[in-house]
């Protein structure tokens, strides 16, 4: 049966990795992309990714667009932000309606989240003899409730739960995503955020002293963890809702201080900073984006990857090439396009 897919998110680095597997593995399904600023170089790009893609014109804060779309998908799939509650909100309305008109074949949504969710709140400090969640009955209840992304997370278990008009959920939870992307956004959000306070105070800057860590991954084989999920999906052998959470990351760890440090050399190198190497960020910098921050770029986050490692998931890019082999290129390609990180709030 051929399907629609509403695509949140197509134009960033993540989806330039999935969005041509989609073509490859669902050649027959329709790909509806929801895209601010459609220019005509952005629309090309994205064909070039899928091309059946069909592009709607909207922001994350359109609601009524995201619930008309969503209402009409069997898939909706979501990386364009973890932290953006309207957006899920509008998606689960639609999806909601979608279910009530079709009982017995609930659509589904597949949700890009990240291990933000089990930040342990380290405030850049060391943790000694981490201990790792993993994804095989894990309730986000156990986690910090204080936590980023877990209040658009949870309504969407919530909705795979209900017993009227049900939402098939399954959430993704990324590691740290490195690798120089195929899209129109080639480099990962967070060295986007961390080049851009680089400029601004001038050297490499953590939050803390950087020793805080976590589990990193290869864009390639997230966006191959995320197509073997949505194949084992659609032949009903994934889990979903409750056993719908899958942690997305390697055994490699990797502290924010390490690459940092690297990322500030890079850059006085190139002459773009006046200092080398990496230091602790003043009060006046990192408090405006306050617990979010602390607890995202300055907190910890130990994870397994118990279900795809179950399903034969294989981590073959990250085994090829590290995130520390990977970055200079990826700051040059950061370089290159010199888009400003802008948070989403
Ligand atoms: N990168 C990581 O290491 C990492 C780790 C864990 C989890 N995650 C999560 O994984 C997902 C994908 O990350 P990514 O690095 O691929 O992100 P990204 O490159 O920043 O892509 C974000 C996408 O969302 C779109 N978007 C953002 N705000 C929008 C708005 N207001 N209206 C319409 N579209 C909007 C962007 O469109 P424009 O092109 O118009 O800006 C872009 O297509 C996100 O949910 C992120 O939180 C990322």
């Amino acid at each position: 049966m051929v399907k629609t897919i509403f695509y949140l998110g197509a134009t960033g680095f993540l989806s330039g990795d999935i969005l041509p597997q989609l073509a490859r593995d669902f050649p027959n399904d329709t790909v509806r992309a929801l895209v601010r600023n459609p220019t005509p170089e952005r629309v090309a790009k994205l064909q070039g990714l899928h091309p059946g893609l069909v592009v709607v014109e909207g922001d994350l804060n359109d609601a009524k667009v995201i619930v008309e779309e969503a209402s009409k998908a069997d898939i909706v799939v979501n990386s364009a932000s973890s932290d953006h509650w309207p957006s899920v909100c509008a998606t689960l309305e639609g999806l909601e309606k979608n279910s009530a008109g079709r009982p017995g074949n609930p659509p589904l949504y597949l949700h890009v989240s990240g291990c933000g969710i089990i930040s342990n709140n380290t405030r850049g400090e060391k943790t000694e003899n981490p201990e790792f969640w993993t994804d095989i009955g894990l309730d986000l209840d156990d986690c910090d409730p204080t936590n980023t992304h877990l209040e658009s997370d949870k309504p969407a278990i919530a909705a795979g739960k209900r017993k009227n008009n049900s939402i098939r959920s399954i959430i993704v939870y990324p590691g740290q995503i490195y690798g120089v992307g195929n899209g129109v956004q080639k480099v990962t959000l967070w060295l986007r955020i961390f080049m851009d306070y680089a400029k601004r105070v001038g050297y490499g800057g953590t939050w803390g002293r950087g020793f805080n860590a976590q589990n990193t991954i290869h864009v390639k084989d997230l966006a191959d963890a995320i197509l073997m999920i949505l194949r084992a999906a659609s032949e009903g052998k994934a889990g979903e809702g409750a056993d719908g959470l899958y942690f997305a990351v390697t055994p490699t760890l990797l502290s924010y201080g390490e690459w940092v440090k690297a990322m500030g050399d890079h850059l006085y190198n190139k002459g773009i900073t006046k200092e080398p190497g990496a230091k602790p960020m003043p009060e006046e910098i990192v408090e405006p984006l306050g617990h979010y921050g602390w607890s995202l770029l300055g907190g910890s986050m130990f994870a397994k990857a118990d279900r795809l490692t179950r399903m034969g998931w294989k981590s073959v890019e990250s085994d090829r090439i590290s995130l520390m082999e990977s970055l200079p290129a990826m700051i040059d390609a950061a370089l290159e396009d010199d888009k400003p990180y802008v948070h989403i709030s």
